[in-house]
């Protein structure tokens, strides 16, 4: 039978390739975006609405929005943080994730397998954080972190076959690298061969954790 995956965010560099590399392994998916639907992570009556029109059942529901910053770049020092950009972030980064679990519990399957999964970054690891700065960024994953965590628990009540969990993607070229990355990047579809692999090995035992694009788990 066919498998069914939801891409929120299918305008960006991966949730493009996420995609394609997903209907190339036989899935049908349903995308959402910003740019092209209107459908806005940080509202959420956008999120409501689009997802409370769905009846489909998903087995993997992917969230690949997100943003390094909302205009003046991510912050180096604690003197060019402000309210205003760190709230902007968090928004897009945190809340928004978030949004999408609550609207979408519902889409997810209760008696077989399903899979939640949202790009974090690995910068979002406080016990990996060795260079400081980006702070609203880094900020912003630590929380959506939390947040997939805390879902990963509560939804296992209801959810026994449920994997809820955070990836890394890698350092991969998009426009959200493009002024910032001074890593060697991948290209979006072989990031994509990367996260779908991953994410076919999790069983609900790794539930509620924090893995690179490599399947290798990532401190907190
Ligand atoms: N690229 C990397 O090296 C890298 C590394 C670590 C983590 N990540 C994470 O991977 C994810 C995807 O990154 P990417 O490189 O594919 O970035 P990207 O090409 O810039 O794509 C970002 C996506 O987020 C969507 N978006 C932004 N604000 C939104 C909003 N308010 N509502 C709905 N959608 C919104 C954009 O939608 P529209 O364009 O339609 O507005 C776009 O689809 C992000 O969460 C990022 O933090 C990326």
């Amino acid at each position: 039978m066919e498998k069914n995956a939801l891409v929120i965010g299918a305008s960006g560099g991966i949730g493009r390739a996420l995609s394609l590399e997903l209907e190339a392994r036989g899935y049908g998916v349903t995308r959402f975006s910003r740019s092209q639907d209107g459908f806005d992570i940080t509202c959420e009556d956008s999120v409501a609405t689009a997802l409370g029109r769905l009846d489909t059942r998903f087995d993997l529901i992917l969230v690949a929005s997100g943003i390094l910053s909302n205009g003046q770049g991510p912050e180096k020092t604690l003197r060019s943080l402000s309210a205003k950009e760190m709230s902007d972030v968090f928004a897009v980064n945190a809340i928004g994730p978030a949004l999408i679990l609550k609207h979408s519990v519902k889409l997810l399957h209760k008696r077989k397998r399903s899979v939640f999964a949202a790009l974090s970054a690995r910068v979002g690891s406080i016990g990996d954080n060795k260079l400081g700065g980006w702070y609203s960024y880094r900020t912003s994953k630590s929380a959506l972190n939390q947040v997939l965590r805390t879902a990963s628990i509560e939804l296992a009540r209801t959810h026994k076959h449920l994997v809820c969990t955070a990836i890394h993607p890698g350092t991969v070229a998009t426009e959200f690298t493009k002024n910032y990355s001074k890593h060697q990047t991948v290209r979006p579809p072989q990031a994509a061969v990367h996260i779908l692999n991953v994410l076919d090995n999790l069983t609900p035992e790794d539930s509620g954790q924090f893995f690179d694009w490599a399947g290798k788990p990532i401190p907190w």
